[in-house]
C-alpha cells in the first residue's frame, strides 16, 4: 500500500478486488484505513480519490460549513432510478429552493396523521402469519414502508389502486439491479433487450401511473393530508407551483430513499431483540402498561423502544457513507482541500467510534438513554444542509410497527447463525433478511 497522491490525505491504493468489497460492505475497508493512516484518510474509488472522514471533529467540520462549499458528488449510482430532478441530484440554490418545498410535509402535526395508518398497516401484516411458519423480517416490514409510502407520500387509497401501484413499484425497484447501479456501461438497450431496456420500460410504467394522477389530483388538493397534496399545494418564494417534471422525480425520490431505509432499520431491531433477549424482556416490560394494542402517540414517547431504533440504526447504519465535492476549499481537519475535491463522511466509522460507543460491536440500547449524542458522533441520517428531510417521518414509522408487533404478536429467530451486512443497492441491509417464525399473538386471540 502507498500514498494515493502528496496532496490528499494518505491512503491505500486498491485493488478491484477491494473496490468490489468496498461495493458489497465498505465497514471492513474503512476500518482497515482508519487504523492504517488515521482520519482523514483517501480512497481511490471508482467516482475518484475521495477524502475520508469519520472523525466527529471532522464531520462537524463538514457539516457546520457554508452549504455554498459543496455540490452533490458526480456519478451518483442512483441517478437513473432517481431522474434529474431529484433533490438527491441538486446543489447550490436550486437544492436550497427545493428543499423548502419539499421539507414541511415532513414536519410535527404532519406525522400525527400518518401514525393511525403506519399501525393500521402493521396489524394487517401480522394478521397475514401463521403461527409455527416462517417469514422474512424484512420482506414483512419492506411490504409495510412500501404501503406507507403508496398512502401517506402518494395519497392513494382506492384498494385497487394501491395495488397497482404496489405492482408497478416493485417492478420498477428490482429492475434497477445493483449491477446497472455500478456499472454504467451497461445503461443501454440492446436492441429492446438486457436489463437497461426493462428498466426503461418499467420507467415508462410507473411515469404513466403518476401523469395520470397528477392531472386528476392538481386543483383537488384541499381537505387532503397526504404529501404529493402538499406538494401541489406548495408554491416557491416566486409563487410558482412544482412542475410535472419536478414532483415527478421527487416522488420517485422520496419512493427510493423512503421505503427500503426504514424497513431495512426495522429488520435490523427485529434480529438484535431476538438475540438479545435482555432487550425484548426490558422493551415487553415498557410495552406492557400501555395494553394488547397500544395508541401510536403512546408508543412515540417510550424512552426504551426509541433507544432500540436508535441503536439499530448506529449498529448498522443504513446508509454508510454520504458524499459531497467541495466547490470552494475546506479545512479538513488542518488540511486545505482544494475545490474538486471528493469527500465523504463515514457514518459507519463515526457509530463505531470505541470511544463514543464503547463495546461498539454489542447491540446496548440503554447507550442512548445513558447519554445524549451530538450529530457529529451518531448521523444516520447525515447531516447538514443535506441532512434526510425524511427522518422523523422515518423514526416514527420505526417505533409504531415495532412497538405494535412486539405488543401484539411473539415471534422468534428462525436460525442461530448471525445476519451480516451486504448491499443490496444503495442501501446496506442484513444478507438473509432476518428470517423468523412466528409463535402466535401475544395476548391469546387479537380481535
Ligand atoms: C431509517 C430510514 C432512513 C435513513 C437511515 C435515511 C438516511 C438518509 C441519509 C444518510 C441521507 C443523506 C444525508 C446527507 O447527505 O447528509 C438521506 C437523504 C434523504 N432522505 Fe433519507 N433516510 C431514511 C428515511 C427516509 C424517508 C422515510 C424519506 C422520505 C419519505 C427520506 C428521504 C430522503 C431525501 C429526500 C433525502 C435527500 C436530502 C437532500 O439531498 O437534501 N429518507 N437519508
Amino acid at each position: 500500500m502507498s500514498t494515493a497522491t502528496s496532496l490528499l490525505p494518505p491512503g491505500p491504493r486498491i485493488t478491484p478486488l477491494q473496490t468490489f468489497r468496498f461495493m458489497r460492505n465498505p465497514s471492513g475497508l474503512l476500518q482497515e484505513c482508519r487504523e492504517r493512516y488515521g482520519d482523514p484518510f483517501t480512497l481511490p474509488l471508482p467516482v475518484g480519490n475521495v477524502v475520508i472522514t469519520g472523525d466527529p471533529e471532522g464531520i462537524r467540520e463538514v457539516f457546520s460549513s457554508d452549504p455554498s462549499v459543496f455540490e452533490p458528488l458526480g456519478q451518483l449510482p442512483l441517478a437513473p432510478a432517481v431522474g434529474e430532478n431529484s433533490l438527491l441530484l441538486m446543489g447550490g440554490q436550486r437544492h436550497k429552493r427545493e428543499r423548502k418545498l419539499l421539507m414541511p410535509p415532513f414536519h410535527g402535526e404532519r406525522m400525527r396523521a400518518y401514525a393511525q395508518l403506519m399501525r393500521e398497516l402493521t396489524l394487517r401484516a401480522a394478521s397475514t402469519l401463521k403461527p409455527g411458519g416462517t417469514f422474512r423480517a424484512q420482506g414483512m416490514t419492506q411490504d409495510i414502508s412500501l404501503e406507507v409510502i403508496i398512502r401517506a407520500v402518494f395519497g392513494i387509497e382506492e384498494p385497487e389502486r394501491v395495488r397497482r401501484y404496489r405492482e408497478v413499484m416493485v417492478a420498477y425497484l428490482e429492475s434497477y439491479t445493483p449491477l446497472l447501479m455500478m456499472a454504467a456501461p451497461l445503461r443501454r438497450s440492446f436492441g429492446g433487450m438486457g436489463p437497461w431496456a426493462r428498466f426503461q420500460r418499467h420507467v415508462a410504467e410507473l411515469d404513466q401511473l403518476l401523469t395520470e394522477e397528477l392531472a386528476s389530483r392538481r386543483g383537488h388538493e384541499e381537505g387532503h393530508t397526504d404529501i404529493l397534496s402538499l406538494l401541489l399545494a406548495a408554491r416557491d418564494e416566486e409563487g410558482q407551483p412544482m412542475a410535472d417534471a419536478e414532483l415527478k422525480d421527487e416522488l420517485r425520490t422520496l419512493l427510493i430513499a423512503g421505503h427500503e431505509t426504514t424497513a431495512i432499520g426495522m429488520a435490523w431491531a427485529l434480529y438484535h431483540l431476538h438475540r438479545e433477549p435482555k432487550t425484548l424482556e426490558r422493551l415487553l416490560e415498557e410495552l406492557a402498561p400501555l395494553g394488547p394494542t397500544p395508541e401510536p402517540e403512546a408508543l412515540a414517547k417510550l424512552p426504551y423502544l426509541s433507544a432500540v431504533c436508535d441503536e439499530s440504526l448506529r449498529l448498522h447504519p443504513v446508509v454508510v457513507v454520504v458524499g459531497r465535492r467541495l466547490r470552494a476549499p475546506l479545512t479538513l481537519r488542518g488540511r486545505e482541500l482544494a475545490p474538486g475535491t471528493n469527500i465523504m463522511v463515514s457514518i459507519w466509522l463515526a457509530h463505531h467510534d470505541p470511544e463514543r460507543f464503547p463495546e461498539s460491536e454489542r447491540f446496548r440500547p440503554e447507550r442512548f438513554i445513558e447519554r445524549k449524542f451530538t450529530p457529529f458522533e451518531y448521523l444516520p441520517f447525515g447531516g447538514g444542509a443535506r441532512r434526510c428531510i425524511g427522518a422523523a417521518f422515518a423514526l416514527s414509522e420505526m417505533r409504531i410497527v415495532l412497538g405494535t408487533l412486539l405488543a401484539t404478536h411473539r415471534f422468534s429467530l428462525a436460525s442461530d447463525k448471525p445476519e451480516r451486512p451486504v448491499r443490496r443497492n444503495i442501501t446496506i441491509g442484513p444478507v438473509g433478511g432476518v428470517e423468523m417464525v412466528y409463535e402466535g399473538p401475544r395476548h391469546g386471540a387479537l380481535a
